[in-house]
């Protein structure tokens, strides 16, 4: 059952000259909640990025359930779709289009492209649909467009995406940079209630309170280095200061 989920063996990752990690050595197992701590800069998002496989690493190697990413094929990929799901910083959402399209693309590794084109050309919001909106409260917002709602409610969407996919891995970038500290936390609780006990969170944070309150675990990264890999119980004041500060 405690099986790693992820397992990262000396992993570094460049663009060009800027080294954005170096020597990342990382095991995560099932059912852990683990929070991304760090600076901007700190090489964050090129985690998660390389965690889900859409990026390479230049150096070691990245376990995703046991399948090393650099070597999948296409139906390896195409499962692995489907058991991870992101939401990248930007959210990834579809302004245009009804807040219905933006929910069932969880489903697209799923369904596939025939199925899913059709759902676009004939929507009918099932009751998978509609549930996934209700439990993050936002079933009255099946037939608006997207660019209607504001960035609470997207966040929402986001995460009824997430739900109508029931992802093993979830991999949350920033998912609430841009909200206010109420709001947040109601994210984060939503987050925490969407994916079951047994499903693995990795979210990269600003607010170290926010792990403390909903994640299991804390890494610090810093410079493209972890500074700092730990129970949140065990989350000094002193790593924070280092991690944001750069001294101790
Ligand atoms: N696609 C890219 N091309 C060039 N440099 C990049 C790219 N993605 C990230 N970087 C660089 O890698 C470093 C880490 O970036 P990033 O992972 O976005 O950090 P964070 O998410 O912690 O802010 C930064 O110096 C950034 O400029
Ligand atoms: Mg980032």
């Amino acid at each position: 059952m405690n099986k790693d989920v992820l397992r990262l063996t000396r992993v570094g990752r460049s663009f060009g000259s800027n080294v954005a990690l170096r020597g990342v050595d990382l095991s995560i197992r099932a059912g852990e909640r683990v929070a991304v701590l760090g600076p901007s800069g700190a090489g964050k998002s090129t985690l998660l990025a390389l965690l889900n496989g859409s990026l390479q690493p230049s150096e070691g190697s990245v376990e995703l359930f046991g399948v090393d990413t650099a070597h999948l094929s296409s139906r390896t990929r195409r499962e692995l779709q489907r058991r991870v799901g992101t939401i990248s910083q930007g959210l990834d959402l579809i302004e245009q289009v009804r807040v219905m399209h933006n929910v069932n693309a969880g489903r697209l590794a799923e369904w596939g492209a025939p199925r899913s084109l059709a759902s676009l050309v004939w929507p009918r919001p099932d009751a998978r649909l509609l549930t996934a909106l209700e439990a993050v409260g936002i079933e009255w917002a099946v037939h608006e467009r997207t660019e209607r709602l504001s960035g609470g409610e997207r966040q929402r969407v986001a995460i009824a995406r997430l739900l109508i996919q029931r992802p093993d891995l979830v991999l949350a970038d920033e998912p609430v940079a841009s909200l206010d500290p109420t709001r947040a936390a109601e994210v984060m609780e939503l987050l925490g209630r969407v994916t079951d006990a047994a499903s693995t969170v990795v979210v990269t944070l600003h607010q170290p309170q926010l792990a403390r309150d909903h994640c299991t675990r804390a890494i610090g990264l810093r410079e493209g280095r972890v500074v700092f890999d730990t129970a949140v119980a065990d989350l000094a004041h002193d790593s924070l200061v280092e991690l944001y500060a750069g001294r101790a």
